[in-house]
């Protein structure tokens, strides 16, 4: 949540401010999903602009739609920021949080904003602080690769004290559909030509993603439909168990970013297990980015903003028998009507969820929070 930097604090208060920063750390999960991505009032039905207009009274903070659906225009009023961020992406599997503020705050610096973020490298080792253009990154970290509180607020106030920040931001998607590179990623990792379809997870292999779920879904599933293939990418506890489930099931570990695309690219269809109905999912996105339809839970955030309807893909109840049947559902669908809702799925995603449309609505949230000016929609200068 963004709040406005009154003066300088001391170190001792600076570890409370980093800890409160933690806790809005989820916070601004829940509002980015309520100020850009909540769902209509009718939940389930798909954003149109007649909905915009009834009802809308042109003030950005009585807004109950995406923000995403609106077009701003530039403007000239430049915001110098200060972020803490749990991490920031550097090597091998990087989390989602990180991964969209480094989105976010490439997008905001390009805009021509002063963006000033205090963090650690996500991989926990030594690297060199980021400067580049307006975009800076400080690595204040303490022995085990954590904040340190006391220097990180150092170095805050010492560029505070150089001109005052407008703003103090805490939180903690840039891929191409390229059918080649999936082609590329499936012969390299020996994905047999003859699999009728290519099912892919990814993520942190715990409990909580949901992964029990797929588990038994899939064993279930491949018993009876012997040309499913599952290609699993990510680390934890529950990789051994995927291994374990046969010759049609590969476990890829912990992908660089760099890779993540190919991999993307290579499915039929991209499954979410997730059993928590966590703001907004990433991989979700991702997927979608790279033109691939998604099987995932019904919960409100995904129905409402990303699988609003079936033509983005398929949705059960978080149960496994459920979870069969949405899988056998696009089993029989076959390739051909998966990737026709891959195609519909990219031009959605386009349209909603790209880094400058995100970097666009949280400026104007910023110059919004800043100069009540800002809080009307349109300006003479959108678009
Ligand atoms: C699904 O939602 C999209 C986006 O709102 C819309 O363009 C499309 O017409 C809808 N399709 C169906 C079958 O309802
Ligand atoms: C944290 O930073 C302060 C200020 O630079 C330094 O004095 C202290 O030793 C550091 N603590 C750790 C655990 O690295
Ligand atoms: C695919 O081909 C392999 C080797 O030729 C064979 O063992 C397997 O049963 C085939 N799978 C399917 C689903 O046809």
């Amino acid at each position: 949540m963004g709040f406005r930097h009154q003066n300088s604090r001391s170190s001792s208060s600076g570890c409370f401010s980093l800890r409160f920063s933690t806790i809005s750390t989820i916070i601004i999960l829940f509002t980015s999903v309520y100020l850009f991505l909540s769902p209509t009032k009718r939940g389930s039905e798909p954003f149109s602009w007649t909905k915009i207009e009834t009802g809308f009274n042109g003030d950005l903070r009585d807004a109950n739609f995406p923000w995403n659906s609106l077009c701003f225009g530039n403007n000239f009023d430049k915001l110098k920021l200060a972020v803490f961020s749990k991490t920031w992406p550097v090597g091998a599997a990087p989390g989602g949080m990180e991964r969209h503020a480094a989105t976010l705050y490439h997008a905001l610096a390009a805009k021509g904003h002063e963006i000033h973020v205090f963090t650690v490298p996500s991989d926990r080792k030594h690297h060199l602080d980021i400067h580049e253009d307006n975009l800076h990154v400080y690595f204040a970290a303490n022995d085990h690769g954590s904040v340190n509180c006391s220097l990180a607020f150092e170095i805050f106030n010492s560029i505070n004290a150089n001109g005052p920040f407008d703003y103090v931001h805490t939180e903690s998607v840039s891929f191409v559909h390229d059918p080649e590179s999936g082609a590329r990623f499936r012969r390299k990792h020996g994905i047999p030509q003859n699999v009728s379809v290519v099912m892919e997870v990814a993520g942190r292999l715990v409990r909580d993603k949901g992964h029990p779920l797929l588990y038994e879904a899939f064993s279930k599933i491949s018993k009876t439909h012997t040309g499913v293939y599952l290609l699993v990418a990510g680390s934890g506890p529950w990789g051994k168990r995927y291994a374990e489930l046969g010759s049609n099931v590969k476990v890829l570990g912990a992908l660089e970013p760099s890779k993540l695309s190919e991999f993307y690219n290579a499915n039929d269809v991209f499954v979410n297990p997730t059993l928590r109905p966590q703001g907004l999912d990433l991989t979700l996105m991702e997927a979608m980015h790279c033109g691939k339809p998604v099987l995932t839970p019904n919960y409100p955030s995904i129905v409402g903003t990303v699988v609003v309807n079936q033509s983005f893909g398929y949705t059960f109840s978080p149960n496994v028998e459920s979870f069969v049947d949405a899988l056998k559902s696009a089993i029989k669908d076959g390739p051909k009507v998966l990737q026709n809702k891959g195609i519909a799925c990219r031009k959605h995603a386009l349209s909603m969820f790209t880094a400058s449309k995100m970097a666009d609505a949280y400026e104007r949230f910023f110059l919004c929070l800043k100069n009540p000016r800002f809080c009307q929609y349109p300006l003479p200068t959108d678009c």
